[in-house]
């Protein structure tokens, strides 16, 4: 097959770990007979240095007449003033809006040789597989007002947390359908003894598990479910939630898949492109050594051929030769190893092409 991917490699570690990616795509598709025609376009602080705006209407219409976007990671401290009108982060926010992706599937996985890695312990980690669908282009990222302002001579600042009955509903269904093709079971997450915007998405949920009754659908208080993700992590499914909350436990959940760089992302919106990225940030820490981990980006990439381009088998291999390689000892630095990124890579590499 032919597909057209817009890589956006963005700050920091960012161009190290999708310079490493591409790779990993490159010999899949020479291994599997696919063309992929990468296109390059910045975002976040390169994009302000270059054009002064965090992301160009020109990339931004790239990425939507492509078939699928790679990003790397946006910010850094040269960018970090909090006065500045402009911010790296706007960037992503406006391409997830711009491609409309409401849906961030957050997997995570406990992989048994990683259990020393994670300051759990080894027993809490046992079967821990779940996926977080966290809501993207709504509630507290999105609503209006936000707004800062003096009054008075004080200062005031608000955010909003609105969400409209089809946003929930559209994130619902595709959670209750992705929790069909796993353990069918569904956590709901919310703070509706508080939150008005928490009262109408439970509402909604309740409703909706009645057109899927072969679902255990359960509802957690947003609190709760971040203290259960480490006491009984084994226990959930499939967890559905707001922007912000979603954004919060995934950085908890990450702590069980032993770190940061293990975990990758898929946005998904209503059949256009999808975004594909891994959960880590920038990391101006390490930035420039080539020691950052590139699991989570070459993980996010075969979420890439699994929904964009429909490439199961290719996305399989991709996850079995990360498994593999975990398994054999492999590690970069945050899971203190000694594997360069480049190193780390070539591991990946070797294993598909002993299994294609
Ligand atoms: C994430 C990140 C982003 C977010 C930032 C970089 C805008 O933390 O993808 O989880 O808050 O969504
Ligand atoms: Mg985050």
């Amino acid at each position: 097959m032919k597909a057209k991917i817009v890589l956006l490699p963005g700050d920091g570690i960012g161009g190290e770990v999708v310079r490493e990616t591409v790779r990993v795509l490159e010999l899949m598709a020479a291994r599997r007979g696919h063309t992929f025609e990468f296109t390059e376009r910045l975002i976040g602080g390169g994009s302000i240095d270059q054009h002064g705006t965090a992301l160009t209407d020109e990339a931004l219409a790239d990425c939507r007449a492509s078939d699928a976007v790679l990003l790397g990671a946006v910010g850094g401290p040269k960018w970090d003033d909090p006065a500045a009108k402009v911010r790296p982060e706007q960037g992503i926010l406006a391409l997830r809006k711009g491609l409309g992706v409401f849906a961030n599937l957050r997997p995570v996985r406990a992989h048994p040789a990683l259990a020393g890695a994670s300051p759990l312990r080894p027993e809490k980690l046992a079967g821990v597989d779940l996926v977080v669908v966290r809501e993207l282009t709504g509630g507290l990222y999105f609503g209006q007002p936000k707004k800062r302002e003096v009054i008075d001579g004080r200062e005031r600042a608000v955010d909003t947390l609105e969400y409209w009955d089809y946003e929930v509903r559209r994130i619902l269904e595709l959670a209750f359908r992705l929790a069909q093709d796993r353990r069918r079971r569904l956590t709901s997450v919310d703070k509706a003894n508080i939150l008005e915007s928490s009262r109408m998405w439970r509402a909604i949920a309740m409703r909706m598990a009645a057109e899927h009754e072969n679902i255990l659908l359960e509802h957690m208080l947003v609190d709760t479910a971040a203290m259960r993700l480490v006491a009984n992590p084994a226990g959930f499914d499939v967890l559905v939630t707001e922007n912000m909350f979603g954004d919060i436990l995934t950085d908890e959940a990450a702590v069980l898949a032993g770190s940061m760089g293990m975990l990758p992302s898929a946005s998904l919106g209503d059949g256009g492109p999808g975004l594909y990225e891994p959960i880590h940030g920038s990391a101006p820490d390490i930035a420039g050594q080539g020691i950052a981990n590139p699991l989570g980006t070459i993980l996010s990439a075969a979420l890439l051929l699994r929904y964009s381009l429909h490439l199961e088998a290719e996305a399989r291999a991709i996850e079995d030769a990360v498994d593999a390689a975990i398994t054999a000892g492999c590690r970069t630095a945050d899971l203190g190893g000694g594997l360069s990124t480049r190193q780390m890579t070539d591991e990946i590499l070797a294993r598909l092409r002993d299994a294609a």
